[in-house]
């Protein structure tokens, strides 16, 4: 680390490193500079929220902006850069592939604060923040947008009249394409398939033989959101009803049980989850009532603590379905008995569950891409399932002495 800054502070007083504009920047300088700027700009456009989307209208604005102030060294469609553009260092690039680089919000980011070291100055400063998302709107819609278009729109002076302007379709944010590394993307997106298509198969086969505790009717389509293939073969060698009744006496080894058992409980964990976390994607205040930044800085863990609650609370009502019924309890005595059987279950679930979908978060994708998996990603349910898969690891032991000791009726 020393010796590195010496020769950095070396080359930065022997005048070594060339200045000038008229050399492009050695390869490794260009490679830390423009490596700093992407993840600068990653990391602090993540808190920007950008507009559901942009209308006509606002494209239309932007448009004008960007004809007068950027168009000279970035260029347009149909439109070369200014002769100055080619003696800048770095040259401006053309913008038609900076909205698939870049997502709205860090688009945002670059325009407001500029790049340093660079000719490209911040707006911001000289602007409303409508009329920054108008020119975000704009460098989203430009790849639509012909040069024929351009000319019309630019040319006059009430363009939303011109019938060009009526071509213009509205936009919806980009998440940003590759927000994340396209091969995490696969997988995600995979996984999730999978998933979908194990609980579905359990699904249509329970419909036509339902479970003998109907509760089960739902456990098991839920298992198979996190469990996949291995929930779905669980499912026929286990779970499944069998054709004739009767012969069961014996049902599945202990171990399996305890499974199944653990399983349950999970199913109550990924529907709170599924709640929890899609209700503050929608209502992002509700964050604030769990804590968002009163006790916790970070959103992730204010939401958890409303999981934690939605999760118990859906656990308990499915613990309750079916221990009501074996037992013949009544609706209280139901209830407690419910609480006790699975509240230590439900808990030792959700140290695995938060304790891996942590480690994954901060430890794996934050680092990989700047930003957290936000809910609305595939990466963020992809690490919910693996999570999951934790959560039912640390409360297998639990239940085998939850079943064992006859607290929790097996399944
Ligand atoms: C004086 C020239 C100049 C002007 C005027 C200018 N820019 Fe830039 N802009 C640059 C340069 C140079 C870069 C390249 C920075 C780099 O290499 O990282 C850049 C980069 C960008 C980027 C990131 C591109 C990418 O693919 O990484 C965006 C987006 C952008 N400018 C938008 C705008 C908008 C919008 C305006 C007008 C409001 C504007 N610029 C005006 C010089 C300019």
């Amino acid at each position: 680390m020393a010796t590195t800054g010496l020769v950095a502070l070396g080359v930065i007083y022997s005048g070594a490193f060339d200045a000038t504009a008229t050399k492009p920047h050695e390869s490794v300088v260009a490679w830390a500079t423009h490596t700093a700027f992407k993840q600068s700009v990653k990391l602090r456009a993540a808190s920007i929220r950008p507009p559901m989307g942009f209308t006509r209208a606002q494209i239309i604005s932007g448009l004008a902006d960007y004809d007068r102030n950027c168009s000279a060294c970035h260029g347009a469609p149909g439109i070369g850069r200014g002769p100055f553009a080619a003696e800048l260092n770095p040259t401006p690039p053309y913008l038609l592939e900076a909205s698939r680089k870049w997502n709205t919000a860090q688009l945002y980011w670059i325009v407001s604060e500029g790049v340093k070291m660079t000719g490209m100055p911040a707006w911001g400063p000289s602007r409303s923040d409508d009329e920054l998302w108008n020119i975000v709107a704009f460098l989203e819609a430009m790849p639509s947008i012909t040069p024929a278009q351009y000319e019309a729109l630019r040319e006059t002076r009430d363009p939303m009249a011109t019938p060009a302007a009526s071509q213009i379709p509205g936009v919806m944010p980009s998440a940003g394409t590759r927000r994340f590394p396209l091969w995490l993307d696969l997988i995600s997106t995979a996984s999730l398939a999978v998933a979908l298509v194990c609980a579905l198969i359990i699904l249509q086969d329970i419909v036509r033989r339902p479970q003998k505790m109907w509760i089960m009717n739902v456990v098991w389509p839920l298992t198979a959101l996190f469990g996949g293939v291995l929930w779905l073969v669980g499912y026929y060698r286990w779970g499944r009803r069998a054709a004739k009744s009767g012969g069961d006496s014996a049902g599945p080894p202990f171990a399996v049980k305890v499974g199944i058992g653990a399983s349950h409980c999970g199913a109550g964990c990924t529907l709170g989850d599924l709640i929890a976390e899609w209700l503050v994607f929608v209502i992002p205040t509700i964050a604030l009532a769990f804590g968002w930044k009163t006790l916790f800085a970070e959103k992730t863990f204010a939401v958890w603590v409303l999981d934690y609650l939605v999760a118990f609370g859906v656990g308990i009502a499915f613990q309750y379905f079916t221990i009501k019924p074996m037992r013949d309890l009544s609706v209280l005595g139901g209830l407690w008995q419910a609480v006790k059987a699975d509240a230590a279950s439900i808990s030792a679930w959700q140290v695995g569950m938060y304790g891996l979908m942590g480690a994954l978060q901060f430890g794996v994708v934050k680092p990989l891409s700047g930003e957290i998996a936000p809910v609305n990603s595939t990466e963020f349910w992809f690490a919910m399932q693996l999570a999951m898969l934790a959560g039912f690891c640390t409360s297998y032991p639990v239940n085998w002495w939850l079943i064992r000791s006859g607290v929790k009726e097996a399944m």
